[in-house]
């Protein structure tokens, strides 16, 4: 590639596809933004407002369209993410999705294929990857020093229950929330999942219940080689979002994420107050920064994908597994 900065188009200006949008256009170097698409005039105008020397087409075909785009971030809702991918793979485009990579099992396949035949470049917005304190508990747990990883317990806690509109499209609360830990899992214990054992329902957001989805779910996961994972998804927290991991090792643990996103502490002769880390933008705000530099990085040096599609489809294909066992309250066994 001539131009040594990749020329990006976003497809979604929702809440995530604003702070890619930011990103590119103003936090990482090599990236420049070109053009956003949205079919709400509402986003596009907001867009506008922010972005006036980008594009802001209503149809993302315009983008796909467009030789001087490199590559495109794909933040639209998630019952568009397959289509959209095999179409921008298709068109030569350098290719990002947010999570989860689809919601249709024979679609993913089809992504395989697609992939595979054009050889394209696809990475999967697993940004908890990307994030500090889970970056050097990794690199902790991946040094050896603390043993062999044994078995990971996490809370995922969103301080409410989504938006309905989104909320119908998202694939519920697996696929949408605990499909990150899900990921965290198989990325801190390796290896696979072989037996998968759920338990949820609706405890305090009731609107959930007539589109058929949960907003609390406990997981349980034994992998082939016996380590076990303990997931605990939530839109319960009423006093904030709440993201935490701790992974047991036979010499150790690593123990990552808090309640607090300053460190302030307020005394007065009632106690000690702190604040509570408010929303998922807030908290990762520096690891959605990390991964677009990272996907501009890898597009641009050619080298492979840090995330996968089949890290993507593996994470799925498991959401589909804690589905199935909280639908018949059993355990689920995989091949
Ligand atoms: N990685 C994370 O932490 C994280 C956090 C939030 C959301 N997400 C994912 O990002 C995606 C977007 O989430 P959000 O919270 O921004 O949702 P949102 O509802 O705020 O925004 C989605 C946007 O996509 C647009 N859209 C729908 N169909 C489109 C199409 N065909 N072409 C272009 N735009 C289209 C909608 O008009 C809307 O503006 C979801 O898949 C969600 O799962 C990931």
């Amino acid at each position: 590639m001539k131009d040594t900065r990749l020329n990006c188009g976003v497809i979604g200006l929702g809440r995530l596809g604003f702070k890619h949008a930011q990103n590119l256009a103003g936090r990482v170097p090599r990236a420049r933004l070109v053009a956003a698409a949205d079919p709400v005039p509402a986003a596009r105008d907001s867009f506008r407002a922010q972005f006036p020397q980008a594009d802001s087409p209503g149809d993302y075909h315009e983008i796909l369209r467009r030789k001087d785009v490199d590559a495109v971030i794909i933040a639209s809702s998630t019952d568009t993410h397959g289509r959209i991918i095999m179409e921008s793979l298709r068109a030569g485009k350098y290719v990002f999705c947010e999570k989860p990579v689809t919601l249709d099992m024979a679609e993913a396949e089809e992504l395989r294929k697609v992939l595979g035949e054009t050889q394209g470049f696809l990475m999967i917005g697993f940004m908890r990857r990307f994030d500090s304190a889970y970056r050097m508990g990794k690199a902790r747990v991946d040094s050896g020093e603390l043993g062999e990883p044994v078995s990971m317990t996490a809370i995922s806690r969103d301080p409410a229950g989504p938006p309905i509109e989104f909320a119908k499209a998202s694939g519920g609360l697996a696929l949408d929330m605990c499909v990150h830990d899900i990921d965290l899992a198989r990325w801190f214990l390796g290896g696979e999942v072989s037996r998968v054992y759920a338990q949820g329902g609706v405890l305090m957001c009731p609107e959930l219940e007539p589109i058929g989805d949960i907003d609390h779910a406990f997981i349980e996961f034994t992998f082939g080689s016996g380590k076990m994972a303990h997931l605990e998804g939530s839109r319960n927290a009423r006093y904030g979002y709440d993201i935490r991991t701790e992974v047991i090792c036979t010499r150790g643990a690593v123990f990552m994420g808090g309640l607090r996103q300053t460190s302030c502490l307020v005394l007065n002769k009632n106690g000690c107050l702190t604040d509570v880390v408010p929303e998922f933008r807030t908290r990762f705000d520096a690891a959605y920064l990390a991964e677009m530099e990272a996907f501009v990085e890898g597009a641009l040096s050619g080298k492979p994908s840090p995330v996968t599609l089949e890290d993507g489809i593996r994470a799925v294909q498991l959401c589909f597994a804690v589905n199935e066992s909280l639908k018949r309250r059993l355990p689920v066994d995989l091949k």
